[in-house]
């Protein structure tokens, strides 16, 4: 884990309420894992906001996020060249894919962002990209240029209409999918989970919990894991997570 200043070096525009920030930081960038995250420090904010690495580059990481509260907004009006304190990357990212598998990647509105570096696998060969309408699609084309996408919304103003955990079951046989890696909200994350238990297909879950301290010390993030003899055990998912086995996330 790094704690330093990392200089802004590139700032998108991606729609009125989403940006884009790659920070120079080839030291954060040669260990990070896909799935992982940074945490920022706002000047004037005592608590840090976490980001997911969207993708990671020789010298650098990417960031996408959308404008929530005051410390997006505070972070929407920053310019290149900026100096931004960040510890990172930290938490669990996505367990390494390996050569048998053939990932699908299940993605809801900014759930996107942690799975893009994944795209980029010659193993992940689809991806489930779901928005409620086309006005608020995001990162289709960074994800587009690696492997086919199918963009589902939820009023069908673009792609097909319906969720993207409708189409979940059809693309897995279709794609001999044998692995899935998803983000997204919470209820959407618990529909993959018991999607995955069903078919019998390995699925691993990014959860975007509200957190403090981000490195397992405030206990803010506590949730459950379910064992294998079915009790339940305490994690945290900063520290253990935020990348977790769908099986054993308790979602209750
Ligand atoms: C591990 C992790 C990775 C994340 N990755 C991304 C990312 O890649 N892109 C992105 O846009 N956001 C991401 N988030 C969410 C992001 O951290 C929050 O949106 C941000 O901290 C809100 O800060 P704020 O000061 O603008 O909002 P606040 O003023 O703190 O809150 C404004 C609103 O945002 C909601 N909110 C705050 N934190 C979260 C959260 N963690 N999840 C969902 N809603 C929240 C609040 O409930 C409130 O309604 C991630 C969160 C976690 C825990
Ligand atoms: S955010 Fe503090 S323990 Fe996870």
């Amino acid at each position: 884990m790094i704690n330093k200043d990392i200089l802004l070096i590139k700032k998108e525009i991606i729609n009125k309420n989403v940006y884009a920030l790659t920070f120079k930081c080839d030291d954060i960038a040669k260990i990070a894992k896909p799935g992982q995250f940074i945490h920022i420090y706002l000047p004037g904010y005592t608590l840090r906001r976490p980001f997911s690495i969207c993708e990671i580059k020789k010298d650098g990481i990417k960031i996408v996020f959308n404008v929530r509260g005051k410390g997006t907004r505070e972070m929407a009006k920053w310019q290149e060249g900026l100096s931004v304190n960040v510890i990172g990357p930290l938490g669990h990212g996505f367990s390494a894919i390996k050569n048998t598998d053939r990932v699908l990647l299940v993605g809801g509105g900014m759930g996107l962002a942690p799975l893009f570096e994944l795209s980029k696998h010659k193993n992940v060969v689809k991806a489930l990209a779901g928005f409620e309408s086309e006005n608020d699609i995001i990162l289709s084309s960074y994800f587009e240029k690696y492997l086919n996408v199918t963009i589902c919304t939820t009023d069908g103003s673009f792609g097909v209409k319906g969720l993207v955990t409708d189409f979940i079951k059809k693309t897995v046989s279709l794609n001999n999918i044998n692995r899935i890696a998803a983000c997204g909200p919470k209820a959407m994350l618990k529909v993959v989970a018991n999607i995955s238990r069903e078919i019998k297909v390995f699925c691993e879950i990014c959860m975007e919990e509200r957190m403090a301290c981000g490195i397992g010390a405030c206990l803010g993030c506590h949730c459950n894991i379910i064992l294998k003899d079915g009790s339940l055990q305490s994690a945290y998912v900063c520290k253990d997570g935020p990348v977790f086995d769908a099986l054993s996330f308790c979602f209750d």
